[in-house]
């Protein structure tokens, strides 16, 4: 962040150059040209090039005016600044700026400031006057705002100046003696807003201060609105704020409306901790910790209100308190640390060491499960941690291990004074230095992992290094390039060997195999056996047998006959002797040719044209839905939950967008408002089983190429593990980050239940499909919530799955899990007629 950028309209350092290029273009329109090509005797010649003339001279005229008026027309800059003063003892009474002490102190602030800036002769010219605002402990640090007006070429400099020349002592000039003293340019687009509300508030021991956004959670915040907290707490203590919701506009940059969070009562950009804008959920909360008894918050709102804002709670918490204090000596074969107030926003301004002293003849190994410390430069001047002499900051992949030569190790944890993030979280083991992985496989990042991991398709090291040099069993399908991928992922159109050696010889089964939908080879015996051989059921389709004897796991026509064929609905073959299996209207049909989402990337407008984004009313994206017929959309049970503020359980408090590209737009998406919600009565809020729910729509859609359902899979359809699906939402394109503005998508495969049930620690139920990219990388996330997990069939795209759950998003082995829509057919038939 740069902190003198004052982000004002106009650069004065060009305008020269274009003032040139406005004279010599000048002539080349001149009337003198306009005289050769006289007519003689033409009046209206003539008076032609008269009008011409006096038009040239004119914008000439007002050329010059402008470029005289514009070098010399002053602008309003204010800074803001705080300064320490040292030969002062703080006064209680300092808290209330209608006290005499306050004012008498602020006179004299006030009086040698306007000295300090007097004597500059840079400055002098320029300088209006100064106001301060507030003090606090320290020995008294005062906050102020000093007013220049400064000739528009010179604003630059000014701010270097500013910047620059008082970060040094200037020395006593007056009564009060102060050392540092830290000033920036106000943003401008916080004085710029027509309406400014100040609030000032305190904390007590046990007493929180509520800090909510005008209107919450009643109202969309007001538009053009500045309002400032200025928080206190008592002396010794810090302030801790956490914000229960937050859901403001989501722009670049938080160019719209943001909450800059200061470490100081003055919105120093040097002492900004944070710039927040969009939604965060309450699994990934918002929380800050000040370095000392002194917060500012800042809501800044642009013309465009309507969003809900934010609630927060301010607390204060003692200097050196558990929840703030850190480093110190850790002993015993293994342990963990974290960073401060981790996994919230550690505070600025703190140095931490821990010494990790393990038994003799052993080494130190750290592993940062997470570490995600603020943006950062080379050589992490700012925030950094210091293992072994080496700095790490930024963020860093998960499981990052740092390992030492003897049995101690130092870890040194350092924030500056601006911009936090989460922090980082660390254990610690004894290793032996000839066996550092025991029973377990050493990655080339010195990582260990299970045994089973290695050779087994997956990069479970994140640097492919459990992948090489394998050895692969039968089950393997054997790359070309050393590595083992599973087979069912052979001759499956995806190149997953890297060296495209798993899609090579696909349609080679031996005379006498059979080749599987998936590409495995079986017996010719066992096709048509009555067992599901090739995992696919595709040795057990179009066995001869129209129809056959019912099984649960049959397809059955409207007429009552069963089919042996997997998946046969919609498939452009007629099965049923009633044709009740091609009975599908339009659903399905991606109107374009194909190809947040993690890890996903744009998609096509209409490409997906059952996708849907519901919004709460009035307000913004907050989940997805599929349409499945003109008056029926399908989503997640959890998006539609009760809860007190926004009643989301409620179909008035909804309005639903069909036939969306982007959020910005969404005049070109069709709006509807819900008559009625069904969420599936089992729905569990603790498990996420029975994670469905169905929305009607007050009036009924009409299809187009934008707008179309997707197909519902009947009760027996099966989507096999390996089956490639598609994600799509507008949901947070990383962990912890903000939705989308264009629709995302990205392709992941089903992934066996079994695998998945383990990986979720036993969480998986029969309701759900797990489906993802196991290396991590590629994931639904926060906000894709109730949207589609889109398979497809043979040429129509089918419903496998809702979105509904996930361990962070995108993470190695941490699949995403979608409510089995297939398990919830005959619900759905039942509530819609669909
Ligand atoms: N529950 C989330 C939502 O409300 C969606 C989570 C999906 N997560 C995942 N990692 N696949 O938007």
């Amino acid at each position: 962040m740069d902190p003198m950028n004052s982000g004002m309209r106009y650069t004065p350092k060009s305008s020269d150059k274009d003032w040139d290029q406005a004279v010599t273009f000048l002539p080349a329109s001149d009337g003198s040209k306009l005289e050769k090509k006289k007519g003689p005797g033409k009046l209206g010649t003539i008076i032609g090039v008269v009008i011409a003339a006096c038009a040239l001279s004119l914008i000439i005229g007002l050329l010059v005016w402008h470029f005289h008026f514009r070098q010399g027309h002053k602008i309003k800059k204010l800074y803001t600044g705080s300064m320490h003063i040292t030969n002062q003892e703080y006064l209680p009474a300092y808290e209330d700026n209608n006290s005499t002490e306050f004012q008498a102190l602020a006179k004299e602030v006030e009086a040698q400031l306007k000295d300090m800036y007097s004597k500059s002769p840079q400055l002098s010219k320029y300088y209006v006057d100064s106001t301060v605002n507030a003090f606090s402990q320290g020995s008294v640090m005062a906050y102020y705002e000093s007013e220049f007006h400064v000739p528009l070429s010179l604003e630059s400099s000014i701010n270097d100046l500013m910047s620059k020349s008082q970060r040094s002592s200037p020395g006593p000039s007056g009564a009060l003696i102060f050392d540092t003293m830290e000033t920036s340019a106000v943003d401008s687009r916080i004085f710029t807003k027509s309406s400014v509300q100040r609030f000032t508030a305190r904390t007590r021991p046990n007493q929180a201060v509520l800090v909510k956004s005008p209107g919450f959670p009643d109202y969309p915040y007001p538009p053009n609105t500045l309002v400032q907290w200025q928080l206190r707490a008592d002396p010794n203590n810090v302030i801790k704020l956490d914000f229960s919701t937050f859901y403001l506009e989501n722009a670049q940059d938080c160019k719209n409306d943001f909450v800059k969070v200061y470490d100081s009562l003055a919105a120093l950009e040097s002492r900004m901790m944070a710039e927040k804008c969009g939604y965060y959920s309450p699994n990934d909360p918002l929380s800050f910790i000040s370095s000392s008894n002194v917060m500012l918050v800042t809501l800044a709102t642009n013309e465009k209100g309507e969003y809900p804002g934010f609630r927060a709670q301010a607390t204060q918490v003692m200097k050196g308190s558990r929840e703030v204090a850190c480093g110190g000596l850790l002993t015993g074969t293994s342990g963990s640390f974290t960073s401060p107030n981790y996994p919230k926003y550690y505070p600025p301004l703190t140095n931490c060491e821990w010494t990790i002293e393990v038994p003799v003849n052993m080494n130190v190994k750290v592993i940062f499960s997470k570490f995600m410390l603020s943006k950062n430069e080379p050589n992490c001047p700012k925030d950094y941690v210091q293992v072994n002499g080496e700095r790490l900051c930024g963020t860093l992949q998960a499981n990052t291990v740092r390992t030492s030569n003897t049995n101690k190790m130092t870890v040194v944890f350092s924030s500056d004074s601006s911009l936090v993030d989460r922090g980082f979280d660390a254990t610690y083991v004894a290793f032996e230095p000839t066996n550092p992985c025991p029973d377990k496989f050493q990655c080339s990042s010195k990582r260990c992992i299970s045994l089973e991991l290695r050779c087994d398709g997956w990069n479970d090291c994140g640097d492919n290094s459990d992948e090489r040099n394998c050895k692969c069993d039968t089950s393997m399908i054997s790359c070309k390039n050393g590595l083992c991928k599973p087979m069912f992922w052979k001759c499956d159109g995806v190149d997953d060997c890297g060296d495209r050696t798993d899609e090579m010889d696909c349609a080679s089964c031996k005379p006498d195999e059979f080749v599987c939908g998936n590409g495995k080879c079986i017996s010719m015996k066992q096709k048509c056996d009555g067992h599901n051989d090739c995992s696919d059921n595709s040795d057990e389709a179009d066995c001869g047998r129209a129809s056959i004897q019912c099984t649960v796991n049959n397809y059955v026509c409207k007429n009552g006959q069963c089919l042996s064929k997997v998946n046969p609905e919609c498939d452009g073959v007629k099965d049923c002797t009633d044709g009740s299996d091609e009975d599908c209207g339009d659903c399905g049909k991606q109107p374009y040719k194909t190809s947040r989402i993690v890890g996903g990337q744009e998609a096509t407008e209409g490409e997906w044209p059952w996708q849907v984004s519901l919004h709460i009313k009035n307000s913004i994206h907050v989940c997805g839905a599929s349409i499945i017929s003109d008056r029926w959309l399908v989503t997640a049970a959890h998006c539609v939950q009760e809860d007190p503020k926004f009643k989301l359980n409620q179909a008035s408090s909804w309005e639903v967008y069909l036939g969306l590209h982007n959020q910005k737009q969404l005049e070109k998406a069709e709006k509807r408002l819900l008559k009625q919600i069904i969420a599936h009565p089992n729905y569990n809020e603790y498990t996420y089983d029975n994670d469905i729910a169905l929305m009607e729509l007050d009036q009924p859609v009409a299809f187009k190429e934008s707008i179309r359902p997707i197909c519902l899979p009947s009760a027996t359809y099966s989507f096999p593990a390996g089956k490639e699906v598609w994600i799509t939402g507008w949901g947070a394109t990383r962990e912890g980050g903000v939705g989308a503005q264009v629709l995302q998508k990205a392709a992941v495969r089903i992934i066996n239940s079994t695998v998945c049930d383990t990986l979720m620690n036993g969480q998986l139920t029969s309701r759900m499909t797990c489906a993802g990219v196991l290396a991590g990388g590629v994931d639904a996330c926060q906000g894709d919530s109730g949207g589609p997990l889109s398979s497809v069939g043979t040429g129509r795209m089918f419903l496998a799955g809702v979105v509904s759950w996930g361990d962070g998003c995108a993470r190695r082995n941490k699949p995403g899990i979608y409510t089995n829509v297939p398990k919830f057919r005959a619900w759905i038939k039942e509530k819609t007629g669909v």
